[in-house]
């Protein structure tokens, strides 16, 4: 009898001893969850809008705001084509608790082939200030015009971009959509438009996105001012890769996540009468 009782005095003891043990451990695995839990951090989007004073201006930048605002990790470089940054939209980036930067730079009279692109090499300039090569936080650079449509998944096609990425935009080039050729193994082999097909990069402004660190790397890369409509995009692009580096997004680019969508200008009849409301 009284080794039986030993024995379970013995048992029971060592069972304590177990589930002691057990909780022990899992409190450490509890302590450690949010660690085990963590991810690297999200790349960041560096989204690139030139923008200037006209009649949509306000309803354009909201329109995007509210697209850019459900995105995360981005952060909104807004360049407007004047001397001097206004209320209106300091305004917007404010309201819209996007993480932003407001710069500005009035494209000079003799420039007159390209839009947006003095704004744009501002604020590539701005970047290369602001980081260095070295340790510069992972991010992705996108040249987001302020008339455009933009899904919510096209910025997470781009996000993990190695150098450049690629896809199709739509109601572009006087196409339904313009895209990109690209071979059963990935690989991208050329052009799928109609305006100007023997450009080094036949590709609209919207149909790609670069690695921060290339573009911090490769500092002189810029813009040609002097280039015309559609010679943009290959003059910046030609400095940062090949072709056959290209990585192609949007499921092999097979699938429309961005439109190259125009407001119209709206008619106005009347000026103002009712000097009611100060802004539109
Ligand atoms: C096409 C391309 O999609 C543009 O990316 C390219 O810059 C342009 O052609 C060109 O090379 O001229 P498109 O729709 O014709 O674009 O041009 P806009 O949308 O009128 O302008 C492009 C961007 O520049 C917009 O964000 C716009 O707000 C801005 N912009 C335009 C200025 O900052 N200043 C201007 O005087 C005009
Ligand atoms: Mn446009």
């Amino acid at each position: 009898m009284k080794t039986a009782l030993r024995l379970l005095t013995v048992s029971l003891c060592i069972c304590l001893l177990f589930y002691a043990a057990h909780l022990v451990s899992n409190t450490t695995a509890l302590k450690l969850l949010p660690s085990l839990l963590a991810q690297p951090p999200l790349p960041t989007i560096f989204a690139i809008t030139p923008t200037y004073a006209r009649l949509v201006q306000k309803a354009e930048l909201t329109r995007i705001a509210n697209t850019f605002r459900q995105v995360p990790a981005l952060h909104w470089i807004v360049v407007e084509d004047a001397n001097e940054t206004s209320k209106l939209v300091a305004n917007i980036l404010t309201k819209s608790q996007i993480p932003h930067t407001q710069l500005c730079v009035k494209t000079p009279k003799e420039i007159t082939k390209s839009r947006g692109s003095v704004q744009r090499n501002l604020a590539l300039g701005w970047l290369r200030k602001t980081f260095r090569p070295e340790d510069a936080p992972p991010g992705v650079v996108y040249f987001a015009d302020d008339d455009n449509t933009y899904s919510l998944e096209i910025f997470e096609e781009m996000r993990y971009t190695r150098k450049v990425s690629v896809w199709p935009v739509a109601f572009v080039g006087g196409l339904l959509y313009e895209s990109i050729k690209v071979n059963t193994q990935g690989k991208v082999y050329g052009w799928l438009v109609s305006f100007a097909p023997s450009r080094p990069f036949a590709i609209d402004m919207a149909g790609f996105a670069i690695s921060l660190k290339l573009i911090l790397e490769k500092h002189e890369a810029k813009f040609n001012l002097k280039a015309n409509g559609g010679y943009q995009e290959p003059s910046l692009l030609q400095d940062l890769v090949t072709i056959d580096e290209l990585e192609p997004k949007a499921e092999n680019c097979s699938k429309i996540m961005v439109w190259h969508t125009k407001t119209q200008n709206p008619n106005i009849q009347k000026k103002d009468s009712f000097n009611t409301i100060t802004e539109v």
